[in-house]
């Protein structure tokens, strides 16, 4: 089997629009976490796919946040912020915490630490951290964290996103 005869190439530049290059990213499964903090006394969060791991020493982990982002100026600003690794029943959770701003939290169970970062209680696992390096990267900011608190849980699955959806799926 030939490599061209199973891949669809992006070879011009006018194969690299936005719209195409969403699909081509969105072959490459992710996680999904909830980044979130209370902020002058309010839950504020988003939710992110673009999570990574960094670095063991110092210990550290990236998301990417689009420059078009109405809460992470507010989220930013926050003393600490927490990170969930969402499980595979959060998946109405996940479009909630990327929904109307208001109703981000609503009936989920969250905890707030001494320094507000914020932690869903059911999440896989949880990271305290606070901002270590924001790196202009086009229309997105790479921001770069550094823990200060890890907690993690056993045996549940991740929420997978992939192709625009959640779990792993075939191309229609
Ligand atoms: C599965 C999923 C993954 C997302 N990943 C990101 C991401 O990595 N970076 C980002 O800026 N927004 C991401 N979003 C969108 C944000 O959750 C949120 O909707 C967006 O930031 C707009 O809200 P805001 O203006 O309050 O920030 C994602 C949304 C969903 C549903």
């Amino acid at each position: 089997m030939t490599l061209t005869s199973t891949v669809t190439q992006l070879t011009t530049n006018q194969d690299l629009d936005p719209a195409r290059l969403r699909e081509a990213f969105g072959v490459f499964p992710s996680g999904v976490v909830a980044v979130a903090a209370e902020v002058d006394g309010t839950l504020t969060g988003l939710a992110a796919s673009s999570f990574t791991s960094v670095s063991l020493e110092p210990p550290l982990v990236s998301f990417s946040v689009a420059n078009t982002s109405k809460t992470w100026p507010d989220l930013r600003r926050a003393g600490h912020l927490g990170l969930t690794v969402l499980a595979d029943h959060h998946s109405e959770v996940c479009r909630q915490l990327a929904g109307p701003v208001g109703s981000r939290f609503d009936g989920v169970p969250v905890t707030t630490s001494e320094d507000g970062a914020v932690t869903l209680d059911e999440g896989l696992a949880r990271f305290e951290c606070t901002v270590y390096r924001e790196v202009e990267a086009g229309d997105h900011t790479i921001v770069i964290l550094e823990l200060h608190r890890v907690e993690h849980s056993g045996s549940a699955l991740p929420l997978v996103f992939h192709r625009s959806g959640f779990g792993l799926s075939r191309p229609a």
